[in-house]
């Protein structure tokens, strides 16, 4: 038995679920990684294992079906000393609604609305009774936005933000923390894997490091910060002007962000 703190990280096998993945290990935290591909979550094991001499625990399951989500929350009810839960998995696709895969807009909603508050519902009860620990989302600043050929995404992504925001404030007092994370561009393999060349339309100056995204979030929940975290001063300025502007406004360069993406 370690006396080491238990994390899980949802999305362990790439980019910023990895970094996570790296960054607790490197804390001293013990790790229970979920993820699709078997292969990376053993090679992700063997990598952190030999680094830091931390007990990773890899569990093969897609969070986007019904038996993934399940087997996620019976190893989470197996582990009440379970200290922080980060909701990372996710994915994005393109083209409209109506062109777009309802199969594949399906799953998204499964993975980022009922495995992420399955989950969530699954932790609260150890982190409550030890009051301590937390669970951080990885929403998005998408969160922020209504984008076409993003309708469900950026949907999903308000929805974990104000779950999280709404799970805070019945936290209060509780000594148990809530994060929605909301990053802008980072440097992982999403894009690619949406088979959209973003780095092609968008400044260099807009891409964050991973590590960087996630050393913002487990500092500001160390330090009992607030809530919804957005790293980088670009991104903070543009959810500031997105939540300022008038709605007509913000309505109209939306229109034409979707024209200039054709
Ligand atoms: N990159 C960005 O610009 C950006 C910006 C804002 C927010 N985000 C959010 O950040 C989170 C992580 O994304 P990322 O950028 O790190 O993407 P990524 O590099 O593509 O990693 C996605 C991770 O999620 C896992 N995953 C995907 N579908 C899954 C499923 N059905 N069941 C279980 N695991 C699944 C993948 O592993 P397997 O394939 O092995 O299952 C992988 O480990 C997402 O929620 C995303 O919406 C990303």
């Amino acid at each position: 038995m370690s006396d080491r703190p238990l994390a899980l990280v949802t999305g362990a096998t790439a980019g910023i679920g990895a970094e996570y993945c790296r960054q607790l290990a490197a804390g001293g935290h013990d790790l229970i990684g979920v993820a699709r591909d078997g292969v990376r979550l053993q090679a992700m094991a063997e990598e952190l294992r030999a680094r830091h001499g931390i007990t990773f625990t890899p569990l093969v399951a897609d969070l986007s079906a019904d038996d993934g989500i399940a087997a996620v929350e019976r190893a989470i009810a197996e582990r009440p000393a379970l200290s922080l839960l980060v909701n990372n998995a996710g994915f994005g696709t393109t083209g409209t609604l109506v062109s777009s895969d309802p199969a594949a807009q399906r799953r998204m909603l499964v993975l980022h609305v009922d495995a992420v508050h399955r989950l969530t519902r699954a932790a609260l009860p150890g982190l409550l009774h030890r009051r301590a620990g937390g669970v951080i989302t990885v929403a998005s600043v998408a969160s922020f936005l209504a984008a076409g050929g993003n309708v469900n995404y950026c949907a999903t992504k308000t929805w974990q933000r104000v779950y999280m925001m709404g799970l805070a404030v019945e936290l209060k007092g509780t000594g148990v923390r809530a994060q929605a994370l909301c990053p802008g561009f980072t440097s992982t393999e999403f894009h690619d894997r949406m088979g959209f060349d973003q780095r092609g339309r968008t400044p260099a100056w807009m891409w964050m490091p991973a590590a960087d995204v996630v050393r913002t979030s487990l500092d500001t929940l160390a330090r009992g910060g607030p809530v919804v975290v957005i790293p980088g001063a670009v991104y903070k300025t543009l959810v500031f002007l997105a939540r300022h502007l008038p709605l007509w406004l913000v309505e109209r360069l939306s229109r034409t962000y979707r024209r200039d993406r054709g």
